[in-house]
């Protein structure tokens, strides 16, 4: 499903669908001042974006559900705007205060989202991105399904999308890795059925995601 979730589709679905008129043109915005500032980070958003959708498909979604978790999707980092370049791409390990830092920008994604309208549900997919299955997550350690289904799918697509980057600090692992990687963290990191989902689909159209290059910049 080459180019599934690109920015200029994920609006101008919203546009034909009208079910966030609230949130479409802060959403415009806000992809625009992401390609301005890092265009890195809008590679990154696109292809987890895409990854996304192609789980969720598979798994069955569709309509207006589909259409939050592409809005969530393709902002879900949008808080990294809000952390020091320094810190993102320090070539070194981090201190703890820099990783409290980085992992603000969950908290910070939703905020922004929030003030421009974008729609609660979306916010809060962003908000809780990087919550885990098993509860060791952030910020708000919510574990199993209390996470909303689209969050636990755009977690999958994150961490696949940041184990295979090349980053200032790491060498990214190849497709098959990371998919090994994923499989063994199911029910600790990441819905057991997310990535049965996840892993069903061809190595062929997950590598595909990573077609965009090398991305600096921490998942942490
Ligand atoms: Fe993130």
């Amino acid at each position: 499903m080459p180019g599934i979730g690109r920015t200029s589709e994920v609006t101008g679905q919203a546009a034909d669908s009208g079910a966030l008129p609230g949130g479409r043109a802060a959403v415009i915005r806000l992809l625009a001042e992401v390609e301005c500032r890092d265009p890195e980070l809008k590679a990154h958003l696109d292809r987890v974006c895409g990854l996304s959708l192609l789980i969720a498909h598979r798994m069955g979604l569709g309509g207006d559900r589909l259409l939050r978790l592409r809005f969530a999707a393709i902002l879900h980092d949008v808080g990294k705007l809000l952390v020091p370049e320094g810190i993102l791409e320090k070539p070194a390990r981090l201190t703890l205060e820099e990783v409290r830092r980085v992992r603000r920008h969950a908290v910070h994604g939703e905020q922004i989202l929030k003030a421009g309208g974008v729609p609660l549900p979306v916010c809060r997919i962003v908000r809780w991105h990087h919550e885990r299955y098993n509860g060791k997550g952030y910020p708000d350690h919510l574990r199993g399904e209390e996470i909303p289904l689209d969050a636990r799918i755009l977690g999958v697509a994150d961490a696949y999308d940041a184990m295979t980057a090349v980053r200032p600090y790491h060498q990214g692992v190849n497709f098959r890795s990371a998919r090994r990687r994923i499989a063994e963290l199911a029910g600790r990191h990441f819905d057991p059925q997310v990535v049965d989902h996840f892993l069903s689909l061809s190595g062929a159209a997950s590598a595909s995601f990573r077609a965009g290059g090398a991305l600096p910049g921490r998942a942490c």
